[in-house]
């Protein structure tokens, strides 16, 4: 029903994801594959292109009002596939999560406050905290039978009388966990102790695989919904990311009313309409494509983990729970990271987003988005078993 195999061809569409590869990784061969930034090279579910047909036609794409229904549509969808009730009245949008987090550090922290992050993590988490004059936090996340745990003894030694906010992702980027309820509960209890905000990014919460059950902080530790704020999107769940909408909810009136100011003085009070229209329709229409969506990434994840560690011995791909980025790391390879590297970007022509982009413990790791069509995958991992060719003899 949905076509998830067909190859649509993004070069000079202005892909950042295809168009902007050379010029960042150096990699200027004309079959290079981009396994880099979070985008798939799907077609989006098609009840967002009749919405965005039907404003096209209409050909009239003035200032866009009232976003009830567009609020009504997120808090509908997370309810039935999150069991999570939003009021909508808690909602404010903002064009994107990442612009969201600045203007959530901006209504909640003064400059050189601290922000707790949970490295490797997202690479924006630290550009956004930097860009706003505050200072990250490092709690380095740690590794155990496989997947990545928060030490909480750690954290509670490092926080200070500065440190102000938690940026959490859940389930993470990278490594894929879905956290448990009882750890969201664990690193609630803190924020509550040490008066921390709980900046809760669940922008992947859609992405996750059979057998796991992404579990929101909010229904994990209600007790923290008063120092909380919850990020989530249907850019990341239905492919829409150059659409540029998020929806920042928090149930404490202060903050959402310190947060609506931020957004008002920066001018985005206004919304960007084909945004606002492809992702309603997209929380209204989307549930069979992702419900179809999702086993084709997970059928990939196993696909991209067998051959991966079989290509290079020695690599491992963590299990991801949640996400179409796999995270391996290359560091028992008996390669240098610079090696590795090397032989991604210039024998397989793959770019791969480089480990250190996500802070601490990220050397000698690279992430590779794996939500391509089929044939391009096995392509992309041929090229990579021949990459390694020597190490398996
Ligand atoms: C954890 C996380 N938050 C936010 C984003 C991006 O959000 P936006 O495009 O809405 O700024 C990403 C994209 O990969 C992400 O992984």
């Amino acid at each position: 029903m949905f076509d998830f195999d067909r190859v649509i061809e993004r070069r000079g569409t202005h892909s950042s994801k295809w168009d902007k590869m050379a010029a960042l990784s150096g990699i200027d061969a004309p079959d290079a594959i981009p396994m880099w930034v979070a985008d798939m090279d799907f077609a989006a579910p098609p009840g967002v292109t009749q919405a965005l047909t039907a404003e096209v036609a209409r050909g009239v794409h003035g200032y866009y009002a009232d976003t009830g229904s567009w609020a009504a549509a997120m808090a509908e969808w997370v309810g039935r596939r999150h069991g999570l009730k939003v009021d909508p009245a808690w909602v404010s949008p903002t064009p994107g999560i990442v612009s969201g987090l600045g203007l959530i550090l901006q209504a909640v922290s003064e400059p050189g406050d601290e922000v707790v992050v949970f490295p490797p993590a997202y690479h924006a988490f630290r550009r956004i905290i930097v860009s706003n004059n505050r200072k990250i936090l490092d709690a380095q996340l740690v590794e155990r039978n496989g997947r990545y745990v928060m030490d909480l003894d750690a954290l509670r030694k490092a926080l200070t009388p500065r440190s102000k906010v938690v940026f959490l992702c859940s389930p993470h980027n990278p490594g894929g966990n879905v956290w448990s309820a009882d750890e969201l509960r664990a690193l609630a209890a803190i924020c509550i102790e040490r008066d921390l905000i709980l900046v809760s990014d669940e922008i992947h919460n859609d992405l996750v695989f059979a057998g796991r059950k992404h579990v929101p902080t909010l229904t994990a530790a209600p007790e923290v919904a008063d120092r909380l704020v919850t990020c989530v999107a249907a850019t990341k769940t239905f492919n829409l990311a150059g659409a540029h909408v998020g929806a920042c909810f928090t149930a404490n009136k202060d903050i959402k009313k310190r947060l609506d100011a931020r957004i008002m003085a920066s001018g985005l009070g206004s919304y960007n309409r084909f945004g606002m229209i492809a992702t309603e329709a997209a929380w209204r229409t989307g549930e069979a494509w992702l419900d179809a969506l999702v086993p084709y990434l997970q059928k990939s994840r196993d696909l991209f983990d067998a051959r991966i560690e079989a290509a290079a011995p020695g690599a491992r791909s963590m299990r991801l729970d949640a996400t179409y980025l796999a995270w391996v790391d290359f560091s028992r390879t008996g390669l240098s990271a610079d090696e590795v590297s090397a032989r991604v970007a210039k024998r397989a022509r793959i770019y791969a987003s480089p480990g250190p982009q996500f802070g601490p413990g990220g050397e000698g790791w690279l992430r590779f988005n794996f939500a391509l069509p089929r044939s391009l995958l096995n392509e992309a991992l041929g090229r990579l078993e021949d990459a390694f060719s020597d190490l398996r003899r």
